[in-house]
């Protein structure tokens, strides 16, 4: 297969996770590193062996096909704008668009000009939750009827060095850690016809207390609570509770009820954990992970077990989709489908309204593991 040029566009703290994984999949070269801050690209160039360079210098490469928008959400239209423009790929961190009108320009811009865009998250690509598209796909639930999914802590002033942009406009724990939910959620029920929510904030202020900027304090400009239900197209109903104001809870991550059992399923952030099932008698079984590369654990963590991490891995299924003139499972309707979802929910939250999504996207394939297997380098 062709070996795609990838050029990495912001050099804060998710584009190490890039850079590490991006080798273990085939088709993919990281060649070049750019960064508004010109440090931040020679830092991470020095570490990874790939030339950092200014962002223009980046976007006229001849030899760097995808660029890959790693800058904060509230750039991210503007990046992928200018990435397109260049006439590149982009496979863009989530949000990929903070409204429905960015999503649908860059996708026209897209289309117009016969160049991708895909969007993180693609963690459910991972093994755990093929394993969960598996068994509603087999009937093991019956019909999904309803389900519950709950994201919940305490914030992210306390580990991230640059907190700012989660309580900014685009942050929030809807539109930061929705996506993996909901992501998830539309992969296993299909897309979602109507919203609603009610929506606050603890806390007008937040302190950070992560290095280097402890006792530093940020102003909160967007709803740090926000309780949604969500009816898909098949009338199942799904609630969900976001938030950054809570210090402990007892909620599952996701939980689906369906006519005939229910199954609970684990963290939609990472690529593995524990999945369990019941049948109509109610009786709760753990079920063993099945053999699938993309829920191999392989990422340490301060503590506790090593959990499973195959970021890249929706990239790399781009690559491969651009070169079978196929759909990437990562794909812009997938990606304005979600944020279609998580922006009526803020709207919902700030008016009380009932909202009709104009929206709408078929569920991406399933990665069966023969299949993730063809998208990991050979060794
Ligand atoms: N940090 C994580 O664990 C994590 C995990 C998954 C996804 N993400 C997502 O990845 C994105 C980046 O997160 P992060 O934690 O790496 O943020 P960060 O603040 O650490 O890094 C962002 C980088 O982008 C650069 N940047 C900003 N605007 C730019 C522009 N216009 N052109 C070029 N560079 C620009 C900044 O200088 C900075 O170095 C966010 O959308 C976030 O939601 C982060």
């Amino acid at each position: 297969m062709k070996t795609f040029g990838i050029g990495i566009m912001g050099c804060g703290n998710i584009s190490e996770t890039y850079l590490t994984l991006i080798p273990r999949f085939a088709g993919l070269e990281v060649r070049a590193l750019a960064d508004l801050n010109p440090e931040a690209a020679r830092q991470r160039g020095e570490a990874f062996g790939v030339a950092p360079m200014s962002p223009e210098e980046m976007l006229g490469r001849e030899d760097v096909d995808i660029v890959i928008n790693l800058t904060v959400p509230d750039a991210h239209f503007a990046v992928s704008s200018a990435i397109l423009a260049a006439g590149k790929h982009v496979y863009s961190e989530k949000p990929f668009a903070l409204t429905l009108e960015q999503a649908e320009t860059l996708r026209s811009i897209a289309t117009e000009r016969g160049l991708v865009v895909c969007s993180a998250p693609d963690t459910f690509l991972g093994g755990a939750l093929q394993q969960a598209r598996e068994l509603i796909d087999d009937g093991r639930i019956g019909r999904p009827t309803s389900g519950t999914a709950h994201v919940m802590g305490r914030g992210m002033e306390h580990w991230h060095p640059n907190p700012d942009f989660f309580f900014k406009k685009g942050g929030g724990p809807m539109l930061d850690l929705g996506p993996y939910y909901i992501t998830a959620l539309v992969h296993l029920l299909g897309p979602v016809r109507r919203v609603t929510a009610i929506s606050g904030a603890a806390r007008q202020e937040r302190i950070i207390t992560s290095q280097p900027r402890a006792g530093e304090r940020v102003r909160v400009e967007t709803p740090t609570t926000i309780h949604a239900i969500m009816q898909f197209a098949s009338d199942a109903i799904v609630t969900i509770g976001a938030s950054w104001d809570v210090f402990a809870h007892g909620h599952h991550n996701i939980e689906l009820y369906g006519t005939e059992g229910s199954l609970f399923l684990p963290d939609p952030n990472w690529f593995d954990g524990a999945l369990a099932l019941t049948d109509q008698s109610g009786e709760r079984e753990a079920v063993p992970a099945w053999d699938h590369p993309l829920g191999v654990p392989n990422w340490q963590r301060p503590s506790g077990p090593d959990l499973a991490n195959h970021r890249a891995a929706g990239l790399a299924d781009m690559a491969r989709a651009i070169v079978e003139g196929r759909s990437a499972r990562c794909d812009i309707a997938l990606a304005t489908h979600v944020v279609d979802i998580m922006t009526a929910i803020l709207h919902a939250g700030d008016t009380g309204e009932m909202v009709t999504l104009t929206t709408t996207c078929e569920r991406p394939a399933a990665l069966r593991p023969e299949d993730a297997r063809a998208l990991l380098k050979q060794n």
